[in-house]
């Protein structure tokens, strides 16, 4: 019994190990994501995501950027426009979209999910193909 235990446990936290390492982000993702979003983004969402009050809604803590990681990334392809309340504030503006790789993506996600006091976890390219695709 006492094994069996044993073993349980030693395998319990095996797994918990190997979980962990698959959502830690790569830095080379993270500092790709950062040079698409200063190349894309922050002219008009800041250098560190804290938008323009009441014209360009924030990254930084976003509520809505946070709640949906397909819809962030279907925005980001197709545009944004409409009436959308980030953090108890309402916006009514339009964003174009933008034609970026599955790859590209992938790193801008891990970028702005995993910054400005954001704490994403990974995204990987499987999910931006999947939210590419889904209508
Ligand atoms: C020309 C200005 C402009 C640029 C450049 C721009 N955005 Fe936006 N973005 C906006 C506006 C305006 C909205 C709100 C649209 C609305 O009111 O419906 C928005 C909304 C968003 C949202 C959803 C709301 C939120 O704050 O969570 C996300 C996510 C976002 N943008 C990400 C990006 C990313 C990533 C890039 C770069 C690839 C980018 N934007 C480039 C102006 C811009």
């Amino acid at each position: 019994m006492k094994h069996y235990l044993l073993g349980l446990i030693t395998l319990i936290s095996v797994q918990g190990l190997a979980q962990k390492q698959d959502k830690q982000i790569d830095d080379k993702s993270l500092a790709a994501g950062r040079e698409i979003y200063l190349m894309n983004c922050q002219s008009c969402h800041m250098e560190q995501g804290e938008g323009l009050e009441g014209v360009y809604p924030p990254l930084a803590k976003s509520d809505y950027l946070m709640a949906d990681k397909t819809r962030a990334i279907q925005q980001i392809l197709k545009g944004v426009s409409g009436p959308i309340t980030v953090n108890g504030l309402e916006y009514n503006a339009e964003m174009q979209g933008f034609s970026f790789s599955d790859q590209e993506l992938a790193d801008l996600l891990n970028y702005i999910r995993n910054s400005f006091g954001n704490k994403g976890g990974a995204t990987t390219i499987d999910e931006v193909r999947k939210a590419r695709s889904k209508p």
